[in-house]
């Protein structure tokens, strides 16, 4: 049965967060659907700072096999939607991932944010100050990966368990301003992602969770459209 459509006016204005489960039909595992393990490591454990600083070889390992089964996986239907969503809205519509992937971008999406970080991209171990570069090598072993211009070795661009997300104010401002959350394929367990929900209903904002199951943040919907991202967004909005 289609969904009751989500009518958005011409003065709202749109944000949307992502989650693993839009990338699911896309065939990248969810964390929670993995048991939130690899390799026999609990996924927790590897993307660490700890981690890292312990076991670089065994993290770049880990990012170097999601390099590879993200540059195999296409955007599906729901990256789309958002896409065509930001191409009718224009500046009023902001979208804020949680994932590494880059399928938001291959479908079309410009007005983005990667709130913990990029597969795609490496940076200095050392935070030197040099930006994030382009770096989709799917490294065998760390003799491998490159250096920095400083001399010091390149790390995932990717923000750790304990790391703060990245661009936080931007977030903050354009959720201030938004009048419809649209939350999409997260588990609401993660933080602080999993607070904006509430920080969007304190100012007024309709917020409308998609997913086939109830997120852990649930009450705090406004509404809750039951279904795979990739069958429910396309036709969802009027
Ligand atoms: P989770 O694995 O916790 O949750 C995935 C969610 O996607 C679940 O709630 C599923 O019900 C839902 N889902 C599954 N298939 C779907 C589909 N076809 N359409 C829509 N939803 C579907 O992933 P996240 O919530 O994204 O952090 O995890 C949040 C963060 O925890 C990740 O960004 C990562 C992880 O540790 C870092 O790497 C820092």
């Amino acid at each position: 049965m289609m969904a009751d459509r989500i009518s958005i006016s011409a003065t709202d204005r749109v944000f949307v967060l992502t989650g693993a489960g839009i990338s699911a039909e896309s065939g990248l595992a969810t964390f929670r659907a993995s048991d939130g393990l690899w390799a026999g490591h609990r996924i927790e454990d590897v993307c660490t700072p700890e981690a890292w600083e312990r076991n670089p070889a065994l993290v770049w390992e880990f990012y170097a096999q999601r390099r590879a089964q993200g540059a195999l996986a296409q955007p599906n239907p729901a990256h789309f939607a958002l896409a065509a969503l930001e191409q009718r809205l224009g500046d009023r519509f902001y979208l804020c991932t949680q994932n590494v992937d880059d399928l938001h971008e291959r479908a079309g999406s410009l007005r983005l944010v990667h709130m913990h970080g990029e597969l795609a991209k490496a940076r200095c171990r050392d935070e030197c100050g040099q930006p994030p570069i382009e770096d989709r090598t799917v490294y065998q072993n760390l003799g491998e990966v490159g250096h920095c211009s400083c001399g010091a070795l390149l790390r995932p661009h990717i923000v750790f368990f304990g790391e703060i997300p990245l661009a936080m104010d931007r977030i903050q401002k354009q959720i201030s301003q938004a009048s419809l959350m649209l939350v999409i394929g997260t588990s609401g367990a993660v933080y602080p992602a999993a607070s904006f929900v509430h920080w969007a209903r304190q100012q007024g904002a309709r917020t409308v969770y998609v997913g086939p199951e109830d997120p852990q943040n649930a009450g705090a919907f406004t509404r809750v459209v039951e279904g795979k991202a990739g069958e429910v967004l396309p036709g969802l909005f009027i």
